[in-house]
């Protein structure tokens, strides 16, 4: 049983307390948030102890795993510090996106945790899921053929007027994780970016890339548009075939070149996941089976070294915004 303590009880960090309470690999040992309402109530909720500071859930309950659902800024300001706690702590740490709000701080998140030689993933949740995994299969069994293209899109409502970059930092970190997962490395990107009626930030952005291997790309994304319809869809494309995935795990369909027939994964009725809670689970459960099984740190799934590549990405493309420019990533 891995012992689980969870920093941060907004809505997401209770979904990551509630899901570990039911993951057969965990035990939920402790919950801390600052606010000692948050941190009460879900001490109640899930019958585990209640901390107000991170130092002192580590020193009482030596978790073998912290998840870090803290926010801040941007969506990303307060993981720095818990995090760094966590990880010198010895712990393994699964940290929200995005990995931080700042690339020097999650650099630094990222060399303490291979310093620490610890797990450090991060909450890529969008391709944990049983249609992505087919996308992978098709891709690894060569029915893409040498790759060529991919275009990624997702839109959301969220009204937040934080900071210009908030859509950019806090939406992205998934998309381009996702396309990074079948494409590899990002080397340059231009973004354009626009303002819905009565917004204040870039709530709404284009961004061309070109990868490391040669693979071309674009991504849209949005802050603008309500919930309800289909929300992301990916679409990757080589010289023997083309895949599009439909809203992360609802569908999942490969087009072999020259051949009329299609290959299509659907969602099932029965077993299939049922909600966007469902990422969340299956994303948890996978950290969980990589500490387990005491996977080499490099090897974790969605890891922290795959947050801070996702999060250069947005830097650039932010560049690439207010200088009009293509900005090369290093
Ligand atoms: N993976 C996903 O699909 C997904 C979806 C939505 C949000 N998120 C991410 O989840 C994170 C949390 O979102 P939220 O809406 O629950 O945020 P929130 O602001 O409601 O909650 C964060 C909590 O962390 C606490 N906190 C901050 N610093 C702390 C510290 N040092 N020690 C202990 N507690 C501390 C705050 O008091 C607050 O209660 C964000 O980073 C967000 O980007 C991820």
């Amino acid at each position: 049983m891995i012992r689980v303590g969870v920093i941060g009880l907004g809505p997401i960090g209770n979904r990551h307390a509630r899901l570990y309470k039911a993951d057969p690999l965990a035990e939920l040992v402790g919950v801390c948030d600052i606010l000692h309402d948050r941190a009460d109530a879900a001490a109640a909720e899930y019958g585990v102890p209640a901390f107000y500071s991170v130092p002192e859930m580590l020193q009482a309950l030596s978790p073998d795993v912290c998840s870090v659902a803290t926010g801040g800024h941007e969506y990303g300001s307060d993981h720095y510090e818990p995090t760094m706690q966590a990880l010198q702590a010895g712990c393994h740490v699964l940290g929200e996106k995005p990995i931080s709000n700042e690339i020097d701080k999650a650099e630094e998140m990222v060399a303490c945790a291979r310093e620490m030689g610890v797990c450090y993933g991060i909450d890529l949740n969008h391709r944990f899921t049983p249609a992505a995994e087919m996308a992978k299969k098709w891709q690894n069994e060569g029915r893409l053929g040498h790759l060529l293209f991919c275009n990624m899109s997702m839109w959301i409502m969220n009204p937040r007027e934080t900071s210009p970059w908030f859509q950019i930092k806090a939406l992205h970190p998934h998309t381009v994780d996702v396309m990074r997962h079948f494409c590899g490395d990002v080397e340059a990107v231009q973004c354009f970016a626009t303002k819905a009626p009565g917004r204040k930030i870039w709530s709404t952005a284009h961004f061309s890339m070109r990868f490391r291997n040669g693979v071309v790309g674009g991504l849209t994304g949005s802050y603008d548009i309500e919930r309800g319809h289909p929300m992301e869809r990916c679409e990757v494309a080589g010289t023997k075939g083309r895949f599009v995935i439909d809203d992360m795990w609802r569908e999942a369909t490969l087009y072999p070149a020259g051949d009329l027939e299609k290959r299509v994964y659907t969602n099932p009725v029965f077993g299939g996941m049922r909600d966007f809670e469902d990422t969340f689970r299956n994303r948890i459960h996978r950290f969980l089976e990589q500490v387990s099984e005491g996977c080499p740190p490099e090897e974790v799934d969605g890891s922290g070294a795959d947050g801070l590549a996702a999060q250069k990405v947005l830097q650039a493309a932010i560049d690439s915004l207010q200088n009009e420019t293509v900005v090369y990533i290093q």
